[in-house]
């Protein structure tokens, strides 16, 4: 079924689980037929943007390229969704102007869980120094000023968190309305 396009952006910690949540979703609207891509922070970071690192400069120009490719998607129908730590709010209020049919979810989770999670082993190698300018640990990350969704992975299972998800996507009338 024809849908609007749209861009749902997931900001957050490393570890608080954008991935997983944006992977989940992307699967449920895959099933009611919809047009669906993912760009992720680790997959486009490989291509798209593999000579950028974590500067703050690098980190607005990774963004700012991701946004390019998830307006020219959007304005074609598709529902796109991207997981990335994003962590400032100018860069976010960027994408949202560029886009314009742009949903920020912020995906709440403490830094100590987070830190407990550690998927990657990335804390544990920031807080030995190995790396550098590792967000949450000697890299800022701004809490979302006007996020439209917020989900606490930290108090809720996965499926609450693409529940509420779900049911905004259905309130701003971006869901097909026959399931
Ligand atoms: S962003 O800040 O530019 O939005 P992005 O989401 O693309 O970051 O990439 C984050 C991923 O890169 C993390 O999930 C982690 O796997 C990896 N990574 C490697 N070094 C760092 C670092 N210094 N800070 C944060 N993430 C890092």
């Amino acid at each position: 079924m024809e849908h609007k396009g749209f861009t749902l952006w997931f900001t957050g910690l490393s570890g608080s689980g954008k991935s997983a949540l944006a992977d989940l979703i992307a699967r449920d609207l895959k099933k009611r037929g919809m047009k669906v891509e993912r760009l992720d922070g680790d997959i486009v970071r490989q291509s798209l943007t593999s000579d950028l690192g974590f500067s703050e400069e690098d980190r607005i120009r990774n963004i700012e390229r991701v946004t390019f490719v998830a307006k020219l998607l959007t304005r074609n129908g598709v529902a796109v969704l991207a997981s990335f730590i994003s962590p400032y709010n100018k860069i976010r209020e960027y994408s949202r102007k560029e886009i314009g049919d742009y949903i920020l979810v912020y995906v709440k989770c403490s830094l100590e869980e987070c830190m407990k999670r550690d998927p990657k082993g990335l804390y544990k190698k920031a807080l030995a120094g190995e790396i550098k300018q590792f967000t949450g640990i000697d890299h800022p990350f701004e809490e979302p000023d006007n996020p439209d969704i917020i989900v606490e992975t930290d108090k809720q299972s996965i499926e609450e968190s693409k529940e509420i998800i779900l049911k905004a996507l259905e309130q701003m009338g971006y869901l097909p309305n026959n399931n």
